[in-house]
């Protein structure tokens, strides 16, 4: 049982890797190694056992692609994450964003509808953008993207349920994360943020390290219990298990139509300054920070309805945000040492 895994080297990507891996499957890795690193591979191999297949190429080489579905025959799923996705990145490079992440999405939807091969797309509740009501429903509206970024997880979700509509054999769930945060247990693969972090936790944790000085809390005026935003912030091994519960899902035909939608989150809301104080309870580390301007681009508050994927698959998150943040500040530790 072969699955290609697109992006596998990288944060989510690696830690689906090591549950398919430990789930008995073939794991084919392809990974460009534009956003990670090679020692990813041997952090997979350290956990599982197994070192999986790995081709360094990008997605968007449709010659390599070619070459690489000839020498497997047997792909009996794709789990695609190969994709550039900063969101400000993208709004200083949209053509480069529109190029790789669409571009990357067609070329491996030419080969998973020619051959009908069960499809796992990477989405994001960035689709969502300001949700009117919480907690966010995969019927609610989609909103326009506030960056190209979000606007390529869109338009991909569109391309899919086209590729579905025309082609009657080719199956597809389309998940839409919500914040994806720490580490595996072992601390041996977690996130390689690039440059200076973007997101919340890894900035918070190499602020703890001591790579920062100050946190800075973007905003504390929002019509929120304490002023500061509020997230769904799902454990990434929870996020990765989502994913193996989508390919059994598809795998053993429990789909009802041939493009299922689904949140993948915890359903509960936390607000920055509430996650700060979760931090500090359970790693005993105070966290230095200071209230700054908001972030333009920022929604208010975003967290799931996870009933159907529960109702549906039987997934649900299992770890505790603690547990999370736990596991976050060890791959900080670690990283460091
Ligand atoms: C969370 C909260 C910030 C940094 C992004 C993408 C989304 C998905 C997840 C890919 C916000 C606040 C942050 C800091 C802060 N990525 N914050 N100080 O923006 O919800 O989602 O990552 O799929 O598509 O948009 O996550 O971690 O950047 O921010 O106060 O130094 O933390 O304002 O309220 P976000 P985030």
């Amino acid at each position: 049982m072969e699955i290609l895994v697109t992006g596998g080297l990288g944060y989510i990507g690696s830690h689906v890797a090591t549950l398919l891996i430990e789930a008995g499957m073939e794991v084919l890795i392809i990974d460009n190694l534009a956003n990670t690193r090679i020692e990813v591979l041997d952090g997979i191999e350290s956990i599982t056992g197994k070192r999986p297949y790995f081709k360094e190429m990008d997605v968007c080489d449709s010659e390599g692609m070619a070459q690489l579905v000839a020498e497997h025959p047997n792909l009996k799923g794709v789990i695609h994450f190969a994709a550039h996705k900063s969101v400000n990145e993208s709004i200083a490079q949209p053509i480069e964003y529109y190029e790789n992440n669409l571009g990357g999405l067609n070329q491996l939807l030419k080969i998973s509808t020619q051959q009908s091969i069960p499809f796992i797309f990477s989405s994001s509740c960035t689709v969502y953008g300001q949700a009117e009501k919480m907690p966010i429903r995969e019927d609610d509206p989609l909103k326009k993207a506030i960056s190209p970024y979000g606007n390529t997880k869109r338009i991909g979700e569109e391309i899919i349920q086209d590729c579905c509509k025309a082609f009657e054999n080719f199956n597809a769930v389309l998940l839409r994360y919500f914040n994806p945060i720490g580490a595996h247990e072992s601390a041996k693969i977690g996130e390689y943020p690039r440059g200076v972090p973007q997101n919340l936790v890894p900035f918070l944790t190499q602020t703890v390290i001591g790579k920062y000085s100050k946190l800075r809390v973007f905003g504390s005026d929002y019509p929120t219990k304490d002023g500061t935003c509020i997230r769904d912030y799902i454990h990434v091994m929870d996020l990765a298990q989502a994913h193996i519960a989508s390919l059994n899902y598809l795998l053993n035909k429990q789909n009802s139509e041939n493009c299922e939608v689904f949140n993948v989150g915890t359903g509960k809301g936390v607000s920055v300054l509430e996650l700060i104080y979760l931090f500090e309870k359970a790693t005993g580390e105070k966290v230095p920070y200071v209230l700054s301007n908001p972030r333009e681009g920022d929604t208010i508050e975003a967290y799931a309805d996870a009933t159907k994927i529960k109702e549906k698959m039987g997934w649900q998150a299992k770890y505790s945000i603690e547990e999370a943040l736990q596991s976050a500040w060890k791959w900080e530790v670690k990283l460091k040492g």
